[in-house]
């Protein structure tokens, strides 16, 4: 049974503000207990999941932990959908954030799991700047893909009308949170739209760039954060 135990507040007076910021204080040290003994537990995604949801932390308090504990996740995966090109898809050194928690099944029975450790949207991300040393930016690529897809599923569709802004968006955010002389990958797939179109939505300019897949129609670009970028 799902008990939603902040539901009975109406039959109680609302607690003080200290009384509320302390108990969430306890339940972030608890959260972070039960990670360390049983990182794979769902109370360790559902319960900042759903303090983040009804507005009792910001997304950035699931962070908080790390940073306390001197910035020991280098990496931010803006939008780590099911993790699908990590080697280790639990690698300790990374942050996991993307704009859906969901669960859906795919055509052949498997199971996709997109289980960011942040729901959080790329274009306002609540991550101080200068903070990670490595950004991942591999966005939704598809202009279009049916409902029902998997496509759709596992990768993300743009908007038709705000797609631009959107990534430019996404763009500056990864280098406001980039640590000076940090590195941004950034992965883009040109089955719909060209990459000439979508490097001019950042100023800066890449360091590597190597076309790879079919049709060499992937592209991996590396940025370094830096005064020199044009
Ligand atoms: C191309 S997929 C990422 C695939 C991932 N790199 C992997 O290895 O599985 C793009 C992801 O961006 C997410 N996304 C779309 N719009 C977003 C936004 N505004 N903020 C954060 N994530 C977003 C989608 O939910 C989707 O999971």
């Amino acid at each position: 049974m799902d008990i939603d135990l902040f539901e009975t507040s109406y039959l109680h007076p609302a607690p003080a503000a200290d009384a509320l910021e302390n108990l969430s204080m306890q339940i972030r040290r608890l959260v972070r207990a039960l990670k360390k003994a049983s990182p794979d537990h769902e109370l360790v995604r559902s319960v900042p999941e759903y303090m983040s949801r009804r507005g009792y932390w910001q997304a950035s308090d699931c962070l908080r932990g790390n940073n306390e504990r001197g910035n020991d996740r280098p990496i931010l995966d803006m939008c780590c959908g099911s993790r699908m090109f990590w080697f280790n898809k639990s690698d300790p050194r990374g942050v996991f954030s993307d704009i859906r928690s969901e669960t859906h099944e795919l055509c052949d029975g498997r199971a996709l799991h997109i289980r960011p450790d942040v729901v959080a949207d790329f274009r306002r991300m609540p991550f101080v700047n200068n903070q990670f040393p490595v950004v991942v930016f591999d966005p939704p690529h598809l202009a279009r893909a049916g409902e029902k897809s998997w496509m759709r599923k596992k990768y993300g569709v743009l908007d038709k009308n705000t797609w631009r802004d959107d990534i430019r968006a996404g763009f500056s955010e990864a280098f406001r949170v980039l640590r000076p002389h940090g590195v941004l990958i950034f992965k883009w797939n040109e089955t719909h739209i060209p990459i000439g179109q979508i490097l001019p939505l950042t100023d800066h300019h890449p360091v590597i760039w190597q076309r790879t897949g079919k049709g060499d129609r992937t592209h991996w670009v590396v940025f370094v954060k830096g005064e020199h970028h044009v």
